[in-house]
């Protein structure tokens, strides 16, 4: 058998990390005003003691047009402060500390994000729902600075490394995705037009970061429906962001306004959803429609594998992150040993804030997550949370939602 790789140190650009475990970014949905707050930095405190090489804070918006919720990070300068209590009690725990930088596009509306949402495209969007303004190419070259200066405000802020996230249908990956790019000019139409947006990011991010930033980006395999980005196009992404100088890529997939269970996988539980809702005629309408609007795709632990082992197979030398249904050491060990140079792990460590100590411990730990999703259906109106620790007792229809969903695996 092959040595375990797990608890070695790795090296992405110039950050080492202690170990090959990142907290993925998952929208903890913690920070009223979109500034951060206590609670926010009590759980990655808590994911950092339990012994994670790295822990990344989840989307934070580069624009204030960027935001798809209101209790989400939006990177301005008053911010700075709180961050940087943050990323002192991250690192006090003998973790590195990450911020995932992105700008929602279409996925917005305008009581949050205080404008008419904008994207790659006009059009409209279902999802939020709402009419969207096509993003003019004259201001394109601010957005990317956007990006940059957000790269600034996370060093200033104390933060290792920074994830760009280009994938899961946001704005870089509207872009990207011949399905919601239909563009005339020569950001759409060819693949090399598509990623002219990306490349304009990527160089405002990597003038910013220097020589002392981690540069993670995150992006999709493929988009997960029909029309949009597969596997043949994202490569020639992949082999773009390694020549702009990425240090590392995670490999995702799934667009969230058109696949979203195609990055997480399960089902969404629409009860538990729609119970949060403040928005009456939200709730009925997606508890009518929820089921069609976000369809079941089925769970497998490590599912995105076989898509990741491609990349791996094309870019030897890139350092490559693995994310997606891992929850149990003996596959994150047989990731690894794929030649994956770390792993990313969301719900487990939501389920276990301990799980990577505990791994260090037993050769066969598994978390206790069954994927109910109950943290993503709850993380849409209030706080993330995993189920298993509620202090409140949940009502009977959403215990049988979630215990409906685990009995199925
Ligand atoms: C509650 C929750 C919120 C999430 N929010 C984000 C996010 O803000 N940005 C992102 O790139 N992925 C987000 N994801 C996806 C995760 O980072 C990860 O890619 C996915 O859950 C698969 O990993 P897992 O099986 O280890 O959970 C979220 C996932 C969960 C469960
Ligand atoms: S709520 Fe469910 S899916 Fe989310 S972390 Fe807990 S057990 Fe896993």
């Amino acid at each position: 058998m092959e040595e375990s790789k797990l608890f070695t140190p790795v090296t992405i650009g110039p950050l080492m990390l202690r170990n090959r475990t990142i907290r993925s970014a998952a929208f903890e949905s913690m920070c009223p005003g979109n500034k951060p707050s206590e609670q926010l930095l009590d759980y990655h405190r808590s994911v950092a003691a339990g012994g994670v090489g790295m822990t990344t804070v989840a989307y934070a918006a580069v624009t204030r047009s960027g935001l798809s919720f209101d209790r989400q990070l939006w990177m301005r300068p008053e911010i700075v402060p709180g961050l940087r209590k943050l990323t002192d009690a991250i690192h006090a725990e003998g973790a590195a500390a990450s911020i995932q930088l992105g700008h929602c596009g279409n996925m917005s509306h305008k009581s949050i994000c205080g404008c008419t949402p904008v994207g790659a495209s006009t059009g409209f969007n279902l999802y939020s729902p709402t009419f969207v303004r096509g993003l003019r190419a004259d201001e394109l070259p601010a957005m990317a600075r956007a990006y940059g200066q957000a790269v600034n405000l996370a060093r200033e802020s104390g933060f290792d490394a920074v994830e760009v996230h280009a994938g899961h249908g946001y704005l870089i990956s509207q872009f990207l995705s011949p399905s919601t790019n239909h563009r005339k000019d020569e950001f759409g139409g060819s693949l090399e037009n598509r990623m002219r947006f990306m490349d304009m990011v990527m160089e405002e991010v990597m003038k910013a970061a220097g020589n002392d930033m981690a540069v993670l980006v995150k992006m999709n395999m493929r988009d997960g429906f029909r029309g949009g980005m597969e596997i043949d196009e994202s490569l020639q992404v992949a082999r773009r962001l390694q020549q702009s100088g990425a240090h590392a890529l995670v490999l995702s997939g799934g667009f969230v306004s058109k696949a979203p269970m195609y990055v997480m996988r399960g089902e969404m539980p629409i009860r538990t959803m729609t119970y949060y809702m403040n928005c009456w005629w939200l709730k009925y309408g997606v508890r009518m429609v929820g089921k069609y609007m976000i369809p079941t795709v089925p769970f497998k632990e490590a599912y995105f594998l076989n898509d990741a082992l491609k990349f791996r197979a094309e870019l030897p030398d890139m350092p490559l992150v693995y994310v997606g249904g891992l929850v149990a050491r003996e596959k994150i060990d047989e990731v690894l040993n794929q030649g994956f140079e770390a792993v990313q792990m969301g719900r487990a460590l939501l389920n276990e804030p301990g799980f990577v100590n505990r791994m260090r411990a037993e050769e066969k730990a598994r978390c206790n997550c069954r994927h109910s999703n109950y943290c993503i259906a709850r993380m849409y109106s209030i706080d993330m949370a995993c189920h298993q620790h509620l202090k409140e007792e949940l009502p009977s229809c959403l215990k049988k939602e979630i215990e409906r969903i685990e009995s199925r695996g």
